[in-house]
């Protein structure tokens, strides 16, 4: 029986509000399971661990010195998250990052994403009906807003047609939560636009824990610097920035995990003026390609080898985020700057390989 598996038979019922995070063991949801607990949330995990591992929940109990409920689940499985909640009917807020989530595999393989992406989010949405779970907080991306024709974006920037099924399942699952918000007015929802999360927990504890050869920039980074690849491929140099290279906003994966529980205390404080929001994730600064080559050398010391290439299909030229609406109405404002995540991507890579790329503390 894995139930269960991680909370001690000692545990005391206590009056701490409970939270379902689905996707906990992940790169930004075992962020947020800290950030959670440290501001005095309990957890409740599931997480089928299709791209995670189990040791992650150690590693937040180290940081925390709290124990997460665990439920290795695929929320597919109607049947599990019916039992989940009835064993947690105290479970006040849902946060649903559980999602696949790489764009060219999208491409290769549809309905995979289809599948796992849209039905995750419609059984979670219909099990947490039936157990009147009131609160709902969405992992969505930047990549909804494709190229904006004006920066920064806002969120009442146009939603441009998804130029990836991993995209369009982002789209699609907001329009979902928007349409079920809608005429379920006693329930509440938001969703999250991500811009670029990168960078680990300052501890080196927990980070990003990509599964064969990276696609995103951070993780091929440290990798290349550490000697798993010869050089990184910088996609073109030919656009119309600055320096040529594309434009991101890139944010501090913790700034991203506590704007969660920010998002989460507006929800159950019933602060906001709808029952369905949408907030942009970023800093609100813009940085190429090559300038965060410039912040990993620099904050690193470690020279990194890199050739420009042709462009990746696909790309955009450059985005970065209006911050003014998450800043406004939730009081949130990302805190790191682009050093701090180059340099806690670093250190986090440095402690992967430490343990030559598995954990020696499984549960
Ligand atoms: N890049 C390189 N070399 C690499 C990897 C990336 O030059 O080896 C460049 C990209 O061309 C881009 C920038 O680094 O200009 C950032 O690329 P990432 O892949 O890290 O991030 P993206 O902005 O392409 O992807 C992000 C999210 C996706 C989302 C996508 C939508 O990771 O989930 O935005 O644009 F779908």
């Amino acid at each position: 029986d894995h139930r269960d598996l991680h909370s001690f038979p000692t545990r005391r019922s206590s009056d701490l509000m409970k939270v379902l995070i689905t996707g906990g063991t992940g790169f930004i949801g075992s962020h947020t399971v800290v950030s959670l607990q440290e501001q005095g949330f309990e957890v409740v995990i599931v997480d089928n661990l299709s791209n995670s591992d189990s040791a992650v929940l150690n590693r937040i109990a180290k940081i925390t010195g709290k124990e997460s409920y665990f439920y290795c689940e695929d929320i597919c499985n109607r049947d599990a998250l019916k039992n989940i909640f009835s064993e947690h009917q105290d479970i006040v807020a849902v946060i649903h990052f559980a999602a696949f989530k790489a764009v060219g595999e999208s491409v290769e393989q549809p309905l995979k994403y289809y599948h796992n992406n849209i039905t995750g989010l419609v059984s979670l949405l219909e099990e947490m009906k039936s157990a009147r779970i009131p609160n709902i907080i969405f992992s969505s991306s930047a990549t909804v807003y494709g190229q904006p024709e004006n920066l920064p974006a806002t969120e009442d920037s146009p939603v441009l047609p998804a130029t990836s099924p991993y995209g369009n399942t982002k789209q699609i699952n907001e329009q979902i939560l928007r349409d079920f918000l809608l005429v379920n007015q006693d329930l509440k929802g938001i969703s999250l636009r991500y811009f670029n999360p990168i960078g680990a927990h300052p501890g080196g504890l927990i980070g990003e824990l990509p599964i064969g050869t990276p696609n995103n920039l951070m993780p091929f980074i440290t990798q290349t610097a550490i000697g798993k690849h010869a050089e990184l491929k910088v996609f073109g140099n030919d656009y119309n920035t600055p320096d040529g290279t594309a434009i991101r906003d890139y944010i501090h994966v913790v700034d991203l995990a506590e704007a969660h529980v920010v998002a989460m205390n507006a929800l159950l404080n019933n602060s906001l003026k709808e029952n369905y929001s949408v907030f942009n994730l970023g800093t609100g600064n813009g940085f190429s390609v090559l300038e965060v080559i410039q912040s990993f050398e620099k904050t690193t010391g470690v020279k990194l080898p890199y050739r420009i290439v042709e462009r990746r299909p696909g790309d955009v030229e450059q985005i970065y985020a209006s911050t003014k609406l998450a800043n406004e109405v939730l009081g949130w404002k990302a805190k790191y700057s682009l050093d701090d995540m180059t340099l806690s991507a670093w250190n986090w890579e440095k402690r992967l390989s430490e343990q030559h790329f598995s954990y020696d503390d499984k549960v």
